[in-house]
């Protein structure tokens, strides 16, 4: 029995409480929400594949494509598309065909809007053709003719509207000409979500609408950091016209045109009536494993990085006469976004004794030149003032339930939190309801005591089935379709369900909850990182001891031994000192012969 008592109004509910965090991971931006259909429009990938382009020929049409790096449309674009055609015979065309980001889907009666880029050399004399058509190219759903090409690059835009339904259809340009021209930045949008131009797929951009975000965290995530500094995040070269953006390697394992660039995400923002949360690089690059073998920028060069976050708050807030409210103008914003929140570095409390560094400067320049904005940091203790620290939890369901009173306890005269990132990645598969119940059971946590927790995101948002990086994700979809988790449900409840004011109230009877015992999860001899149990196991099957660690020290490199003691595992629960990352080595042991158990902690008790 629930018992309320409305005569006594506990704290006011953060009104920034849930908002949402957005990474281009698993294809969430580039052949997910960034409304682009065709992959590799630019031909920047490292070379073509079966993904993106492929030759077209239809009739006797002979020729080839190829990419080349000569003659480029401008310094942005490293490479475009060579089309040479050899041979027109009986009808024939040759050209290029992209099958879209996994499939394409198209929609009889809707229109797609077409841009490119296209020159001839001086061997061809001709018009292009644009279709879409079926994947055996038999059946022509749209098509439009181009003016016949110039010999300088030029741009081309144009309407398709199929008179078929087809998810996995075809864009060609092709030629019955003979002789070679290049293309570059090949485009195709459907409508998009809210009109904008360069904007979103109306499905995905509705789907974060519903969860009515307070505010949005972007760009990341690890994609901030990039794996080397050469690939780390530079906002500058993600806004103006899209065939000036040269797009960049994608630490989670493509390239991104950042054709959804700082620009499009403030404007975003601004469509959701979100605040926008712009993360920027300390100078920090991911570089395979973030524990060790990470690339700085000398903290004496840190100033392009500090200069880089002042610039991209001018970009949003400042005025039009200032150089960079003036390129906001330029691209169609004049009004100020607003900015009120920046987070310096992402995750860069992994690297802690270079934080506490780089932190400072960012914080005493952004402050001095913007008081009233809120910088976040990514640890309470970064050697200067924290206004509000980013939490990240990936547990088990288990903890979360268990962490529900997590923050009931928390110092009241510590920063405020921010929950940037949080899910149940254990246990979890590509989503469940355990894993929603776990988190919403947190939620009541965080929104219990959102005196100190103003702001939280799960994470991560989307994942394209076709790229699975990371499980599990709220929202899930293919180039035609889309669902959410369980968990992407309980965001969007509880951001559609804000609460104003806590009002206390008591729990009666009901089951008993007992913790539960939680198997898997762990990876065995090897790293088993974001364990965060106070009992684990390991069962051996030939009574060999193995290493349990914990308490990895950035600064060292090294592990330390969980108590300190080697664990004889024969069935025994061992506590973790610091609940943190846990890893079992043991010299050279057969793997096979055991299984790592995790208990989940035991609330009130031994
Ligand atoms: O959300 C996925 C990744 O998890 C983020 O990029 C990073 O910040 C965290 O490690």
């Amino acid at each position: 029995k629930l018992t309320l008592d409305e005569s006594k109004p506990g704290i006011a509910i953060s009104p920034t409480l849930y908002g949402a965090f957005f990474e281009d991971i698993n294809h969430a931006g580039d052949g997910g929400l960034y409304a682009e259909m065709l992959m590799n429009r630019s031909f920047e990938n490292a070379d073509l594949s079966a993904e993106s382009w492929l030759l077209y020929t239809s009739g006797d049409g002979e020729g080839s494509i190829e990419i080349t790096k000569d003659n480029l449309l401008n310094k942005a674009q490293k490479q475009a598309l060579a089309v040479k055609v050899d041979s027109t015979a009986h009808n024939g065309w040759v050209g290029a065909t992209n099958g879209g980001f996994w499939g394409l889907s198209v929609t009889k009666g809707k229109s797609y809007k077409v841009s490119f880029y296209a020159k001839a050399s001086s061997d061809f004399n001709g018009k292009l053709r644009v279709s879409l058509e079926d994947a055996g190219h038999t059946v022509t759903y749209a098509e439009q003719t181009t003016e016949a090409l110039s010999n300088d690059w030029k741009l081309y835009t144009l309407t398709l509207t199929p008179d078929t339904d087809d998810t996995g259809a075809y864009f060609v340009i092709s030629a019955n000409t003979t002789g070679t021209f290049a293309l570059d930045v090949v485009s195709m949008f459907p409508d998009t979500w809210n009109n904008r131009e360069n904007g979103m797929r109306a499905d995905l951009a509705q789907m974060v609408a519903d969860m009515k975000p307070s505010f949005l965290r972007f760009p990341g995530g690890c994609f901030i950091e990039g794996a080397t500094q050469e690939d780390a995040y530079y906002w500058k070269e993600t806004i103006g016209p899209v065939e000036e953006r040269p797009g960049h390697n994608n630490l989670w394992g493509y390239r991104t045109t950042d054709g959804l660039g700082f620009h499009e995400f403030l404007q975003w923002s601004e469509d959701m009536g979100a605040e926008p949360l712009y993360v920027t690089n300390v100078g920090i690059s991911h570089d395979g494993n973030p524990y060790t073998d990470y690339s700085t920028t000398p903290i004496d060069e840190l100033g392009v990085w500090i200069q880089d976050a002042l610039d991209a708050i001018e970009y949003a807030n400042g005025p039009v006469t200032s150089k960079w409210g003036a390129e906001r103008a330029k691209n169609g914003h004049p009004e100020p976004f607003n900015l009120k929140y920046i987070e310096v570095g992402n995750e860069n409390n992994f690297q802690m004794s270079e934080y506490v560094q780089r932190y400072p400067l960012f914080y005493k320049a952004i402050k001095e030149k913007y008081p009233e904005i809120t910088v976040i940091s990514n640890a309470d203790n970064a050697g200067e003032k924290v206004e509000m620290v980013d939490e990240h939890y990936y547990f088990a369901p288990q903890w979360f339930m268990n962490n529900a009173d997590k923050y009931d306890s928390y110092d009241r005269s510590g920063p405020d939190i921010y929950v940037g990132e949080y899910a149940v990645t254990i246990d979890a598969g590509t989503g469940n309801m355990a894993a929603a119940l776990g988190e919403a059971a947190f939620m009541t946590g965080m929104e219990r005591n959102s005196d100190i927790v103003k702001m939280a995101s799960y994470a991560p948002l989307f994942v394209n089935v076709n790229d699975r990086k990371w499980n599990p994700d709220a929202i899930v979809f293919d180039h035609a379709t889309s669902y959410g988790t369980p968990s992407y449900y309980v965001q969007m409840l509880f951001g559609q369900n804000k609460g104003d004011t806590l009002i206390p109230g008591t729990l009666t009877g009901g089951p008993k909850a007992e913790p539960a015992p939680i198997s898997g999860g762990v990876g065995v001899g090897t790293w088993a990182t974001q364990v965060e149990y106070d009992d684990i196991k390991v069962t051996s099957a030939d009574g060999k001891n193995v290493l349990l660690e914990d308490s990895f020290n950035q600064d060292s490199g090294a592990w330390q031994t969980m108590n300190g003691d080697w664990a004889v595992q024969d069935g025994s629960y061992v506590q973790s000192s610091d609940q943190t990352d846990v890893r079992a080595t043991a010299g050279d042991v057969d793997w096979s012969n055991y299984t790592m158990t995790t208990r989940a902690r035991k609330t009130g008790g031994a």
